[in-house]
């Protein structure tokens, strides 16, 4: 696991030369895109570079992490609809080269299914942006998850919850009870992972993932596991590293 601790916008600059050097290697590349705050500056990072330098993402493909249940297609926090706000729109991505698990599925296990299916036809993830959360979850693998899980529904935690209550006009009951994600062993299968984590609400979560024990109760500690992990740090988020 390489540890790089630096400033948001260093960090940002890092995440999106790892982007743009894998397009310009293989431009039919597929991303894995995260959603919430950690990854927004490399977002507008990979925007500007399109604007200026024409980076282009015409032949890549993406896929999201992890999508709540039931938030209505028009709704402004349904996954899909800030993934294309944030980056899709912003890069001339094809929308229908993106997709993420289907939360408005009528049957979500089966929509869970079809999706690995999707990810695996394409050839696996080459590179997946991460946050982390303040239990130590990545993509929505709550702690007690196993370290092996598929794409499937999860609850999110009372913590969780709370934490993204700031997305939902600060009502922790607005904030949908259940997701479907990508398990643990799916994001494992990306060939490279790229962690960002930023401020001091991170900080324990970040001692676990690198210095802790591997174990489901902070699941993002299986990434010691992964023979190419990138963790991108400020000095906040890594002030309870040894
Ligand atoms: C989002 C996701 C989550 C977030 C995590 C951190 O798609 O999978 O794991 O990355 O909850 O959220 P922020 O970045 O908002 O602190």
């Amino acid at each position: 696991m390489e540890v790089v601790i630096a400033t948001p916008q260093e960090l940002a600059v890092l995440a999106a030369d790892a982007v743009e050097a894998l397009l310009r290697r293989k431009p039919d590349a597929v991303l894995g895109l995260a959603t919430g705050s950690s990854p927004l500056r490399v977002y507008d990072e990979l925007a500007r570079r399109h604007a200026e330098t024409g980076l282009s993402f015409a032949q890549a493909r993406g896929f999201m992490l992890d999508e709540y249940v039931g938030l209505a297609a028009d709704h402004p926090e349904r996954y899909r609809n800030v993934i294309e706000k944030e980056i899709v729109s912003r890069v001339g991505w094809a929308p229908e080269r993106v997709q993420g698990p289907d939360g408005l599925a009528e049957d979500l296990a089966q929509a869970c299914a079809a999706y690995e299916e999707s990810i695996a036809a394409a050839g696996g993830v080459d590179l997946q942006i991460l946050g982390i959360g303040t239990d130590g979850h990545i993509g929505f693998n709550e702690p007690g998850s196993s370290l092996a899980s598929r794409t499937r529904i999860k609850t999110l935690t009372r913590q969780t919850r709370e934490d993204n209550a700031r997305f939902f006009g600060g009502e922790v009951d607005q904030v949908p009870r259940h997701c479907l994600t990508q398990g643990l062993g799916t994001i494992m299968e990306a060939r490279h992972l790229v962690l960002l984590a930023t401020g001091k609400g991170k900080a324990e979560a970040v001692h676990q993932l690198v210095e802790g024990p591997v174990s489901a109760m902070w699941p993002a500690t299986i990434m010691q596991m992964h023979p190419h992990a990138t963790v991108l740090l400020d000095e906040a988020a890594a002030s309870r590293l040894q």
